[in-house]
């Protein structure tokens, strides 16, 4: 009986314990007037060690995350410099409460409504285990197109998997391959149904044979496993990997998305406690050197790479440090294409996406794995996609993920994909 009442006290602590380190952590919408305002919003940021969950710009909003205790010294600092500000949020820990019990939910409906069909469903978010399992199972159930390829472990030990994809195991030296990376940023769950969805449609649904015929496509759907895993299990708003050994040993992690040798260094920050942490030389993080690793083994055939994260609603070519490469109009021109067909068939509530040149759309970064990427293929095409916020009547928002939206988010983001496939196809990228 003992026993029974202490563990049901323990599992009734670790259920309350969810989240408690965001109790009161308010979510500021920040609006600016001018460009010198921005650099000293990220010097407070920077100084506060803030958590900023989108970029302010002369045309947008920026959202910024702020514990309780800095609330105070955070609305005095910006009001100083003529920055306006409302509450998007209260209290963040009610959000990620009711992320948890739509999720809940939806992980209920879905188990009751599971059919016999192949495959993962698009009703809920699935963990690490789930997805490397499954990609193992697609490689044993569909051969023929299949491979699944360990291309490493992540710091803790887990395997990066990834899928090869092709018609003819990847023996055509002239077909051009697509490279689809999802999660190098821990808490961007949205951004893994668009690694399944493809999976789904080229391996299992196949509506679209000559994707498969003409293209030999790489998938990795979670690039940042450790950092992913503990985004569920204890920091909802985790973002880089989970490397430790640092000074101070308290701060944890480097930004995988800083890590590549691009101009690296240059534009993030030195302080391991930053979430834009670059580590401590290029390629120092072996999750980034697995990505590396693909993109120079097919550098000569890669004709599109597709970094996805969110939010934001946005397409983003090369290069962070606002240089532009040769081929920019081309970029610009299939980043375009690909912002019309989702805009085509997206919710109407959600923005438009907008394509650009990623440091004039957002802002200056270096190391960034997609601006390493170009400069590997050369005239192939590199995007980093940010999926949308989509915000329901709950106003789940950000980086939370409404269930509802999961299907539609791998749904709308494939229709970008496969015009941009077919645009590197016909004209021989
Ligand atoms: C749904 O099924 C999964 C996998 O079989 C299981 O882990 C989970 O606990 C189930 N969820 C509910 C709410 O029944
Ligand atoms: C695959 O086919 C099923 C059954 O026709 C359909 O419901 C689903 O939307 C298709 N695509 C994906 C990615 O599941
Ligand atoms: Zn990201």
């Amino acid at each position: 009986m003992f026993k029974v009442i202490f563990f049901l006290f323990v599992s009734m602590y670790l259920v309350h314990a969810k989240h408690e380190e965001y109790e009161g952590y308010t979510l500021y919408a920040v609006t600016v007037q001018e460009p010198a305002q921005v650099e000293q919003l990220m010097e407070i940021v920077e100084r506060y060690n803030l958590d900023i969950w989108s970029y302010v710009n002369l045309e947008t909003e920026g959202l910024i995350l702020v514990a309780p205790d800095l609330k105070q010294v955070f609305e005095d600092e910006i009001s100083a410099i003529g920055i306006t500000y409302r509450i998007d949020t209260d209290n963040i820990k009610e959000k990620l409460d009711l992320e948890d019990v739509l999720m809940a939910e939806a992980h209920k409906r879905s188990n009751a409504s599971r059919s016999d069909r192949f495959g993962l469903s698009f009703d809920v978010i699935h963990r690490w285990a789930v997805v490397d399992r499954y990609l193992v199972d697609v490689a044993n159930r569909y051969p023929s197109v299949a491979r699944v390829v360990n291309g490493g472990r992540s710091v803790e030990g887990r395997d990066i998997r990834y899928l090869r994809l092709s018609s003819d195991n990847f023996a055509s030296r002239t077909k051009p391959v697509i490279i689809i990376q999802c999660l190098l940023h821990a808490r961007e769950w949205v951004t893994l149904p668009v690694a399944l969805w493809a999976i789904q449609e080229l391996v299992i649904n196949v509506t679209d044979r000559d994707l498969i015929r003409d293209i030999d496509w790489i998938i990795l759907p979670i690039a940042n496993p450790d950092g992913y895993e503990y985004s569920h299990t204890r920091t909802r708003m985790w973002r880089k990997n989970r490397r430790t050994g640092q000074s101070p040993s308290s701060c944890i992690g480097v930004d995988l998305n800083r890590n590549f040798d691009f101009v690296w260094g240059t534009d993030s920050s030195n302080r391991p406690c930053s979430d834009t942490f670059h580590g401590p030389r290029p390629f120092s993080e072996p999750e980034s050197v697995v990505t590396r690793n693909i993109i120079n083994e097919h550098r000569s055939r890669i004709s599109l790479f597709l970094d996805v994260h969110s939010f934001g609603s946005l397409i983003l070519f090369s290069f962070g440090n606002r240089q532009l490469p040769p081929h920019a109009l081309v970029l610009n021109r299939v980043g375009v294409l690909m912002a019309e067909r989702i805009d085509a068939v997206k919710w109407p509530q959600n923005r438009n996406y907008r394509v650009g040149n990623s440091a004039q759309v957002l802002y200056t970064a270096s190391g960034e794995c997609a601006d390493y990427a170009q400069v590997a293929i050369g005239n192939g095409l590199a995007y980093t996609y940010e999926l949308p916020a989509h915000r329901n009547l709950n106003s789940i928002n950000g980086f939370l993920v409404d269930p509802a939206f999961i299907r539609q988010a791998g749904f709308e983001t494939w229709e970008g994909i496969k015009a941009a496939a077919r645009y590197v196809v016909q004209n021989r990228l």
